[in-house]
């Protein structure tokens, strides 16, 4: 058995997500044991392929892609996210086909048989709607004993949202598996949507690291190009990378600079409401601490590794 951390990332890529892959799959310390892969931000056949495309990208054609939930738990989603990864998730640039093919393992039966081959090391890190990990989770409500350590990227602590006023998109997709994982997890760390907006990159900045010339950096041009065009015209001079900052986070737990340890839930019901996470900051429900929220994050430690990533430093 290496000596380095398991990692297994639960994911629907998505533009962001590649990023956060890009920079797990260039991490020393961490080992990828496996892409689980959900649907989200685009449908299932295109967040596999792109997975299976970012692997070989990134010089790692050997980790195992496990295909997984094509759809939420119960109810139909109200969008995908096409409209900012485009509509193939990877920005529409018509990439050639990967080599290769996802396991024929479903994502949430490999997600059980990982925690225990690693039991008591392995890392988790969330990226989309946590499907996958729910129905992990009801086959088998210990698993959180084997994982040592899950990180999600989801939510809007104080529910300034991105695909609803209040819902963050991930949490906002499946509300019923956001709640299903939130509850059944006793601790987690919780990257949400408002330490995104808190951490941005300025798009000039971005572009330098983005000219750097290798296949990663070129690859990552291109696909991202449609999304950071739409960022600078909807949200200003900085670009926001959800899934990169929750990977930053997972990889490097020294750069958090604030956390604060609250209680959350996920609201499944609500007209206005649905996909809220409900952060109890008074703590008025007696309800145990099960989230340790992300409040800021070290800047320079978290470009540093972006532009390593993509072979720009
Ligand atoms: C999250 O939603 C998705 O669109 C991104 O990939 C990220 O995981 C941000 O709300
Ligand atoms: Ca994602």
């Amino acid at each position: 058995m290496s000596d380095r951390i398991p990692l297994l990332i639960d994911t629907d890529p998505g533009v962001d997500d590649a990023l956060a892959l890009l920079m797990a799959f260039n991490d020393p310390r961490h080992e990828v044991v496996g892409l689980a892969i959900a649907a989200g931000n685009v449908g299932l056949a295109h967040t596999v392929r792109n997975a299976l495309k970012l692997r070989e990208v990134a010089g790692c054609p050997q980790v195992p892609v496990f295909a997984g939930c094509d759809r939420p738990l119960v109810h139909a989603p109200r969008e995908d996210a096409a409209h900012v990864h485009g509509r193939d998730g990877f920005g529409d640039v018509g990439y050639p086909d990967p080599a290769g093919q996802a396991e024929a393992e479903h994502a949430a039966l490999a997600i059980l048989r990982l925690s225990h081959e690693h039991a008591g090391r392995l890392v988790l890190v969330a990226l989309g709607p946590l499907t996958n990990l729910a129905l992990a989770l009801r086959l088998d409500p210990t698993l959180p004993q084997r994982i040592a350590r899950l990180v999600v990227m989801g939510g809007a602590v104080s529910a300034h949202g991105n695909i609803t006023p209040v819902a963050e998109f991930n949490v906002g997709f499946d509300p019923e598996a956001a709640h299903v994982v939130l509850s059944g997890f006793p601790k987690y760390d919780l990257a949400d949507w408002e330490a995104t907006i808190a951490h941005g990159f300025h798009h000039r900045e971005v572009e330098k690291w983005l000219a750097a010339g290798s296949p990663r950096a070129r690859f990552y041009e291109e696909i991202s190009r449609q999304t950071r065009l739409w960022s600078e015209d909807r949200r200003g001079d900085h670009w926001h990378s959800a899934d990169a900052l929750a990977m930053a986070w997972a990889l490097e737990p020294e750069g958090a600079l604030e956390t604060a340890e609250r209680p959350v839930a996920v609201e499944t019901e609500g007209r206005l409401t649905r996909g809220l996470t409900a952060v109890d900051w008074n703590r008025q429900t007696g309800a145990p601490d099960n989230a340790r929220i992300l409040l800021r994050y070290d800047q320079a430690r978290f470009d540093a590794r972006v532009k390593a990533a993509l072979a720009a430093g």
